[in-house]
């Protein structure tokens, strides 16, 4: 993975203007969704290490609502099927979305960006929310977070990967406690934009948006990836990739 370190220039928005303090509403992925779906499908980093987390802390699936947000090309979704959840998706990338339709022809999924209200979605009506590998590119993340709380029935738990922030730091360098837009070409030379932040700060937009942590992993790879690099399969048990996080409401009421 190349790094470009932190970034110093600024995005386009859909609407062509410059916002150097937001990742924006531009679908970054969407240029290359077949090639995710070609690399996540039984990649080391999607298949061997993010899902299995992912799948653990959501635990039994069947019979479960599942709302899968930033569903990518469906991948997730058609093992939640499998377990026996009925799922409903969204992504704000159409190439995405309709990857996802032909690979889940039983879900429902729309385009939709996590930065809007889920207006097209009652209050109280999932069991789960799924949200793999996707905060980082999200502006208003305590905004985000208190709307899927809000389609959460109150037993309900929301679960979220995202890359850790000690991984970040070590790649990025700079101060561990800055909250700052990075930007990056990975491997395939997809271009990515999006947002690291201290431990600290995600646990506080995610009391600030009513929830508690119930549990958080830092998975370590399946033994199957060491086949894949045994060199990446070592280091991610030496250091943190990835951490994965149950939350559930916290019960206090609405904030
Ligand atoms: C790394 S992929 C993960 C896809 C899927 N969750 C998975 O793990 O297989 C990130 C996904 O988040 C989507 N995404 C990024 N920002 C988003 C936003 N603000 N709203 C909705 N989807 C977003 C991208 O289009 C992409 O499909």
């Amino acid at each position: 993975m190349m790094q470009y370190g932190p970034m110093k220039d600024s995005s386009l928005e859909n609407d062509g203007v410059s916002h150097p303090h937001q990742v924006g509403q531009y679908p970054q992925y969407d240029s290359f969704a077949s090639e995710f779906l070609d690399h996540a499908s039984d990649g080391f980093f999607n298949a061997h290490y993010d899902r299995p987390a992912c799948f653990e802390l959501l635990g039994d699936l069947d019979g479960k609502r599942v709302l899968d947000a930033a569903c990518g090309p469906g991948l997730y979704a058609q093992e939640m099927v499998r377990r026996g959840a009925v799922v409903v998706g969204f992504d704000q990338s159409p190439r995405m979305i309709e990857l996802c339709r032909q690979r889940v022809p039983t879900g429902e999924f729309r385009i939709h960006d996590l930065a809007n209200p889920l207006d097209w979605l009652a209050d109280e009506t999932f069991d789960l929310v799924l949200v793999a590998l996707a905060f980082e590119y999200v502006d208003d993340r305590v905004g985000a977070l208190r709307e899927l709380r809000r389609v959460l029935t109150p037993r309900g738990a929301l679960v979220m990967s995202r890359q850790h922030p000690t991984a970040d730091w070590l790649s990025q360098g700079g101060s561990y406690f800055d909250t700052r837009i990075v930007e990056e070409t990975w491997s395939r030379g997809w271009r990515l934009r999006y947002w690291i932040s201290p431990l600290e700060r995600t646990c506080e937009e995610i009391h600030q948006s009513g929830f508690l942590i119930e549990r958080l992993l830092e998975p370590r790879p399946t033994d199957y990836a060491a086949t894949l690099n045994e060199e990446q399969f070592e280091r991610l048990h030496r250091e943190p990739g990835f951490m994965t996080l149950r939350l559930v409401r916290d019960g206090t009421g609405d904030r």
